[in-house]
């Protein structure tokens, strides 16, 4: 039988991250009875993996068989191409334990400055995985191409938005309002693959 996904069906968000979740459910269009992971009170794995597709498949199947629920988790960063796809699967730790993404991005803009280069190109990764409780899994990637620009633009989205200048585009993701960078980013792109697969 072909994976499914019914509408109406309880899906657990295998996030602890606001900002994601909030942007998970607006791009899911309430097709779903969405719980968070958290409010289930399930445990953290640890992102072991090195590939945003492995760290997805990991938090998917851990919720789903801590839960008997179907899960959905997402695993996304910034890559930087001067820095060999840095900071990539470390996305979030390079704001440290107080999640200071004011801090990342400096840190990225200081890691650029040290290569001397002229690359600014930068990508957002999104892979978006979803387990049966004890049973199969589906993983698909998204991902949008850009610029990094110094210093950060725009206070809406999360995390490194502000930096991420997509092409093709003058607003930073930071400028854009949430349904322009909805109508392109990696997490979009994504879960259109998702759909395809599933839905
Ligand atoms: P993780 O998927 O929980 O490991 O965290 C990914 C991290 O990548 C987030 O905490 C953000 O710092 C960054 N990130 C992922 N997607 C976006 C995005 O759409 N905008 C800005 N930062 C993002």
């Amino acid at each position: 039988m072909p994976l499914s996904l019914p509408a109406g069906q309880k899906i657990v968000v295998a996030t602890h991250n606001p900002g994601k979740a909030k942007e998970l459910a607006a791009i899911l269009d309430n097709r779903f009875e969405l719980v968070t992971a958290g409010a289930l009170g399930l445990p953290e794995p640890e992102e072991t993996e090195t590939t945003f597709v492995g760290n997805a498949l990991i938090k998917a199947r851990a919720s789903a068989d801590a839960s008997g629920l179907v899960a959905l988790a997402d695993d996304s960063g910034l890559s930087v191409a001067a820095l060999g796809g840095a900071p990539g699967v470390h996305s979030a730790r390079w704001a440290g334990p107080e999640k200071d993404f004011a801090l990342a991005m400096r840190k990225v803009e200081e890691r650029l400055e040290e290569t001397e280069g002229e690359d600014s190109s930068a990508w957002f990764t999104c892979a978006l995985a979803v387990a049966w409780p004890n049973g199969p899994a589906v993983v698909v990637e998204g991902r949008v191409d850009g610029q990094l620009v110094f210093p950060p633009r725009g206070t809406r989205g999360f995390g490194y938005d502000p930096i991420f200048l997509p092409n093709g585009h003058d607003q930073t993701f930071g400028e854009m309002d949430a349904a322009a960078k909805d109508a392109i980013s990696h997490r979009a792109l994504a879960f259109e693959k998702l759909k395809a697969a599933l839905l």
